[in-house]
């Protein structure tokens, strides 16, 4: 099992096209944009003020996250270190490796997290349960 620590995420810039009157259109490309090829697009929206989202870590999931629209917070764990990202520009994406905790929070009103990920949605690829987590890191990084 891949190991990877929060300094293997990092902030993608995406293309980006602007026309000074129509506005701006980003893009993600397979084999281009990204170190994974992109099987399920999901996004989070309508989240009331003050509440979180996340609070999970995935065993083989990669992701890019975006604020299509608004600004949250992302931070991530790796068991040993946390990392915060500030997420407010279209053309910015946060790529999540796996096996990181991750809360999304402080979205703004009308805030849109836009999600690219590596496989569709499976149930066991989840871990929960932060001491789950815990355990987990401390068995893939001892061996
Ligand atoms: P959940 O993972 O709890 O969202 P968050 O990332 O904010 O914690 O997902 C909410 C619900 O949506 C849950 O019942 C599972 C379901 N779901 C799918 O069916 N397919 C998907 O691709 C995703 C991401 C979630």
């Amino acid at each position: 099992m891949a190991k990877y620590n929060v300094f293997d995420c990092s902030i993608i810039e995406l293309d980006k096209h602007h026309s000074d009157r129509k506005g701006n259109l980003s893009i993600v490309e397979n084999g281009k944009t990204l170190p994974f090829d992109v099987k399920r697009v999901y996004y989070l929206y309508d989240i009331p003020g003050g509440e979180g989202r996340g609070a999970h870590a995935h065993k083989a999931l990669e992701q890019l996250i975006i604020a299509a629209s608004g600004s949250f917070t992302v931070t991530i764990d790796d068991g040993t270190c946390k990392r915060s990202f500030f997420l407010n520009r279209p053309y910015q994406g946060l790529y999540l490796r796996p096996g990181m905790w991750r809360d999304l929070s402080d979205f703004s009103s009308g805030a849109v997290a836009m999600v690219f990920a590596s496989e569709l949605y499976i149930k066991e690829d989840y871990i929960r349960d932060y001491n789950d987590f815990i355990k987990y890191r401390h068995l893939i990084d001892n061996e």
